[in-house]
């Protein structure tokens, strides 16, 4: 098991998830010999767990049961241990998109956090990307590493224990994307500026309040990032419904009574599926600012990257 990498079967020392609703799931170490309890009893690890494959359906000893499944960096997300605020699914999609990241880029991030956006881009951009992640609060940047160990992408990742705003990244020129999800990110856009890669690349910065937004934008024009973009994403979930609707009685059809009517017409209600966008809905999360380093169409050449 690896979360950049899908293996079929359950072995000791994975990270699985077990499921047991969309709002109820957990990350458990599968070790040989141990229990975890859930809401419809234990699962036994050895006997439920270690040998089965992902995926499977896990009766547990009340008899309820359980999936369990490969763990991914959305599921990860969901069940995570929280030490800081963490960025979700729908930011994150939107994130790997406007950055523009795949498979073998080269991203620095910071602040790590929970490691929750950190598990997203390891697993878009392995095999052979690298991730330099910067957390200057000690504990949480030591958490991290030992999850990125535990949940084999260790290989993929450079964790930095440091302010990023006095000492950034601890690498130039190298970066295709930098992210930054800290409180004043503006602080740390002459940073982001010094390990981009020569020629292009991509920043993005995410903040809950738009005097934030504001002031990383102007910070971003200062060192001369363009084309700056600040997105809200918002989920906007549709319920489905079956409604039933009187058909209107046009009479006899005396244009042409020789072709009968569809037998739909000859009931006084059709069913039908419809939809209905929520009336309410909690939304804001935050706002990303992305953005083009302003040198993206000069040549690749020392000299250019020298001056820029
Ligand atoms: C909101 S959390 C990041 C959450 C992360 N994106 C995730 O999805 O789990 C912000 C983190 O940035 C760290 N941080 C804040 N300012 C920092 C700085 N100047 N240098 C490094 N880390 C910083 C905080 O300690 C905190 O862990």
């Amino acid at each position: 098991m690896s979360f950049a990498e899908y293996s079929e079967e359950i072995r000791e020392g994975d990270v699985a998830i077990v499921y047991l609703s969309h709002e109820s799931l957990m990350a458990v170490t599968v070790r040989h010999g141990a229990q975890t309890q859930t809401r419809y009893g234990a699962i036994r690890h050895s006997d439920d767990l270690i040998g089965k494959r992902y995926g499977a359906k896990v009766t547990c000893s009340k008899g309820g049961w359980v999936y369990v499944l490969h763990p991914t960096p959305e599921l990860w997300t969901m069940a995570l241990p929280h030490r800081t605020q963490i960025l979700y699914a729908t930011d994150i999609a939107t994130i790997t998109l406007m950055l523009e990241l795949k498979p073998g880029s080269v991203v620095c991030e910071s602040g790590t956090g929970s490691g929750s956006l950190s598990h997203a881009i390891l697993r878009t951009i392995a095999p052979t990307g690298h991730l330099y992640t910067v957390e200057f609060h000690q504990q949480r940047a030591q958490k991290a590493q030992e999850e990125f160990k535990e949940h084999r992408v260790d290989h993929l990742v450079t964790v930095g224990n440091r302010d990023v705003c006095k000492d950034g990244f601890g690498v130039t020129g190298v970066a295709d994307a930098i992210f930054l999800d800290i409180p004043s990110p503006w602080d740390a856009v002459p940073h982001a500026k010094t390990a981009l890669k020569c020629s292009g690349g991509r920043v993005g910065s995410f903040s809950p309040c738009v005097e934030q937004v504001q002031r990383t934008c102007e910070a971003l024009s200062r060192h001369g990032f363009h084309e700056l973009n600040t997105l809200e994403v918002v989920l906007r979930v549709h319920e489905v419904r079956t409604v039933s609707l009187p058909l209107p009685d046009f009479g006899p059809d005396v244009l042409s009574p020789e072709v009968p009517l569809p037998p739909a017409f000859h009931h006084a209600a059709a069913t039908l599926k419809t939809t209905t966008p929520p009336r309410e809905m909690p939304a804001h999360t935050g706002s990303s600012v992305f953005g083009y380093k302003e040198d993206d169409h000069l040549q690749t050449t020392e000299g250019l990257c020298g001056s820029s």
